[in-house]
């Protein structure tokens, strides 16, 4: 792989050019469209036309290297190609998952100063429609820094276009086929993406070219053991690290055929990714542990439907695997010959970071357990005092001593709060923000957030966020949200609300209201399973929610809520108790 020549690194070469002068007719993408069988083979030298034109028109439209390019578009090829276009001239693209409301797209857009955003007439999931482009127009009406917004067509649905939108197909016949690639540093910019933190609004994490590429590229190769000619499929959305890595960057730089599912795990039937599997003869599964469990509880007989013979690896990301999740994507899926690859990571650190592979030791990879530090990653456990846990069987906050390629080089406009969250918090090593357990034969096992973050579904959500939300209705005069153990999200949200004085409305109809408030300000993923009315929160006497107890209640472990006699007014725990009891 070339990833820099003399000072210079060409991303989109790396991924497109090299592959389709070599093997033109190699298939770089097979789009699995919502529809079983509804699929396209897109191969490298397709690739490089529709990015070299998108970059053309982007050029035409006057983005300029470091120019900032918003995309919410539905998982297709020209997702793909409008990132390796960005990168292809030096622009940053930041993609927003398609799930986010208007209202989020427009705090991204207008946090990044997007000049140009691209979407699509409508996405399609599970069967059914998303308005995409209505939802931008929605978001930019007020954004100034909006020039131009492209729209390519899924459906082909008639959209309202103003004299700012252009169609993006039509946009791309018009343009040259071939466009250089801008030489651009190492160093620069390749895109942000924006995750949630326990404070604050989103903040958009800044990766690089070269040291993001390279190390997208080589976990996907070793901890995946892909080979030349495997047909591999990680089915997460574009629209978060996961599709980044490994749908788009890590596999096209490799010159693999990757798959682009557009589709639900459960559409039309929980047999989809399965009967996937066989038609297209995928070697390694990238997916998710919620979709795993609901699967599981489906039965077994959508899997044993299928043949998965050409599988050989197995791969999960984003929250714990459990047990009997594990085992069941071993033994049922894989037939108890497949690797399975439980690999911990996050958007912050560009790619795999503990993964059982690859193994310096012939031990098989332990339920529960991502295992083993990738190379050059050194993962250290300290206590809340900053002291580092040494030996085997401890636990403490997970760390990392030492750069590695793909780590995130700032948040982008803020770096004075990408040093406050990851670097000052334990001096000299990187804070993850997460637990982890080291255990008697040094293999990691994580046990989850350590901050105010909750991991519903794999998507992570700031409780600080959801409460700014939530505390916008006028009739809310406080709130708390935490987490509780969900069978099958991993995590579920449960917010606790105290209404302000002389409220009028039902407690139905105001929860009704706050639901809808998160669903617009955020978007339906981040609704709150559960919002309950309380009369007060416990706080301690300085006035601190005593959010320990907030958890212990919604999961249940009421008996486990320790002394509260230093609590403001103690008696608050009681009545939530009782409310909380009442509702199950
Ligand atoms: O809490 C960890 C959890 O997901 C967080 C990262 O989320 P995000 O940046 O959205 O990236 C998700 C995909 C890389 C982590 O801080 N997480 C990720 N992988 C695992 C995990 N928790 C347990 N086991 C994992 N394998």
């Amino acid at each position: 792989m070339v990833l820099c020549m003399e000072l210079y690194c060409f991303n989109s070469e790396n991924c497109v050019d090299r592959h389709a002068e070599e093997d033109p007719d190699r298939v770089a993408i097979i789009w699995e469209r919502d529809e079983p069988g509804d699929t396209q083979f897109i191969t490298y030298s397709q690739l490089l036309e529709s990015t070299s034109r998108i970059a053309n028109v982007l050029k035409r439209e006057g983005v300029k290297k470091g120019d900032i390019v918003a995309i919410y578009m539905p998982a297709s090829p020209l997702l793909a190609a409008t990132m390796l276009a960005c990168a292809r001239i030096g622009a940053i693209h930041s993609v927003v998952f398609a799930g986010f409301s208007a209202e989020a797209l427009k705090s991204r857009i207008l946090d990044a100063s997007a000049s140009v955003v691209v979407t699509a007439d409508e996405a399609v999931r599970g069967g059914k429609t998303i308005p995409l482009k209505s939802i931008v127009d929605e978001a930019v009406g007020g954004c100034q820094c909006v020039q131009r917004v492209l729209v390519s067509q899924r459906t082909g649905a008639h959209v309202p276009m103003t004299p700012r939108d252009l169609q993006l197909e039509q946009a791309m016949s018009e343009v040259s086929d071939s466009c250089a690639p801008e030489p651009l540093d190492s160093e620069d910019p390749l895109f942000m993406l924006y995750t949630s933190g326990s404070t604050g609004k989103p903040k958009g994490i800044l990766h690089t070219q070269a040291g993001y590429l390279l190390y997208a590229s080589i976990t996907q190769q070793y901890v995946f053991d892909y080979r030349p000619g495997d047909v591999y499929a990680c089915v997460a959305d574009i629209g978060w690290i996961t599709g980044h890595s490994y749908v788009v960057y890590g596999p096209l730089c490799n010159g693999a055929t990757t798959v682009l599912f557009e589709s639900i795990p459960t559409y039309p039937d929980p047999g989809r990714y399965w009967e996937m599997v066989e038609r297209l003869g995928v070697r390694q599964f990238y997916g998710a542990p919620t979709a795993l469990r609901l699967l599981l509880k489906a039965g077994d007989h959508h899997v044993h439907k299928y043949d998965r013979s050409s599988l050989a690896t197995l791969g999960c990301v984003g929250e714990p695997l459990n047990d009997e999740a594990w085992v069941w994507y071993h033994s049922v899926v894989g037939e108890g010959r497949c690797t399975v690859v439980d690999t911990w990571w996050q958007t912050e650190t560009g790619g795999i970071s503990i993964a059982p592979r690859p193994s310096p030791d012939d031990s098989t990879p332990k339920p529960g357990f991502p295992m083993r530090p990738f190379f050059g990653i050194q993962p250290v456990l300290v206590d809340d005092q900053g002291n580092e846990l040494h030996g085997p069987n401890v636990s403490g906050n997970l760390c990392i001593r030492h750069p590695w390629p793909g780590m995130a080089r700032s948040i982008y406009g803020d770096h004075g709060r990408f040093m406050d969250t990851y670097y000052r918090p334990y001096p000299g090593l990187y804070f993850s923000g997460d637990g982890a357990r080291r255990d008697g034969e040094g293999h990691y096992q994580i046990t989850g957030r350590v901050d105010d973050v909750i991991n519903v579904k794999g998507h992570r959500i700031g409780t600080a966020e959801l409460e700014s939300c939530l505390d916008h209705d006028p009739r809310v005069a406080e709130t708390a949200v935490v987490g509780f153990p969900h069978d099958i999200h991993g995590e579920g949200i449960y917010g606790y609300v105290i209404l302000k004085d002389g409220v009028c409305e039902s407690d139905e109809e105001v929860i009704k209201g706050l639901r809808n408030i998160v669903r617009m300000q955020i978007g339906g993923f981040a609704v709150p399973e559960i919002l309950m009315i309380v009369p007060g929160l416990p706080k301690t006497r300085s006035g601190k929610i005593m959010r320990r107890i907030l958890r212990k209640i919604a999961a249940d472990r009421h008996d486990e809520l320790g002394d509260v006699s230093t609590l403001a007014d103690p008696s608050v725990v009681e009545k939530i108790v009782q409310g909380h009891t009442k509702r199950n």
